[in-house]
Order: structure tokens, then sequence, then C-alpha cells
């Protein structure tokens, strides 16, 4: 967990932020051993802003990597507590992760809480309800 964490925080100051000043990254882990990373960009148009989580999902998508690739996501900021995922970062996680797979919110210390991504959302609406 400690090279996801070290490859969020270096993709930290990339974050487009300066409207909040709220960076946020996070990082992959994808099972052929490769990390994607992601940071949060915001806009003008505040509503357009895209979160970190969200940021490196849809790079790992776009590059065609699809859900069971996927291992783990580690999310981080500067501050010292945990960031709480938002709820649209917590819906877009249950659909294009397993839900088995593992959250790992990270401080700027290094500590870590972990948690199942199913757990992050109960009563999700999911694909299956459509
Ligand atoms: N943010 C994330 O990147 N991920 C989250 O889960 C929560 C919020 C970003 C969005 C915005 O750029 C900034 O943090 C402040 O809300």
């Amino acid at each position: 967990m400690k090279d996801l964490f070290e490859k969020a925080q270096k993709v930290l100051p990339n974050s487009y932020s300066s409207y909040s000043g709220f960076k946020v990254s996070a990082a992959l882990r994808m099972k052929d051993g490769s990390i994607i990373t992601g940071v949060n960009v915001e806009n003008a148009s505040f509503g357009l802003t895209n979160c970190a989580e969200r940021s490196a999902l849809y790079t790992a998508y776009g590059m065609g990597y699809k859900k069971q690739d996927i291992t783990e996501i580690l999310i981080t900021t500067e501050q010292d507590d945990f960031i709480s995922p938002c709820g649209a970062c917590r819906q877009v996680m249950r659909e294009l992760i397993p839900v088995e797979s593992t959250v790992i919110l990270a401080n700027n210390k290094g500590e870590m809480k972990t948690l199942k991504n199913k757990d992050l959302l109960p009563f999700a609406f999911t694909e299956d309800d459509l």
C-alpha cells in the first residue's frame, strides 16, 4: 500500500483546485501491476469539477481497463484528516470497481483506513436496477 500512497502523493501537486484549494489524488492498483493516478480538476463553473477518484477511474477505462482489472484504490490529500469520498464518487466506484475490492483512505502522514467498496454505499442504485 505504501507504493500506492507514494504515487498518489507524487501527483497531488497536479491537482487543479485553485477554487477550493483542496488537493485530492487517487491511485488505482491494476491486476497487471500498473498503477493509474488521478487528481481533482476544478472549473470556474464549479459543478463541472471532476474528483480525483473519478479522474483516475475514467483514465483507466479510457486506457481499456475493465472493472475486474482493478484491485484497489487509494485516496489522499494534504490534510491530517482522512478524506471521505463524496457521494458521486461512491456511486461511480460502486459501478466501476469490484464491490469486494479495497478502498484505502490515507492522510498526509501515510496513515490509512481500509474499507470495502461495497460498504461505502449501502442500498446503492446499480446497473442491475435498470
Ligand atoms: N474532491 C475529490 O476530489 N474527491 C472527493 O471524494 C471529495 C472532493 C474534490 C472536489 C473539489 O475539487 C474539492 O475536493 C473540494 O470539494
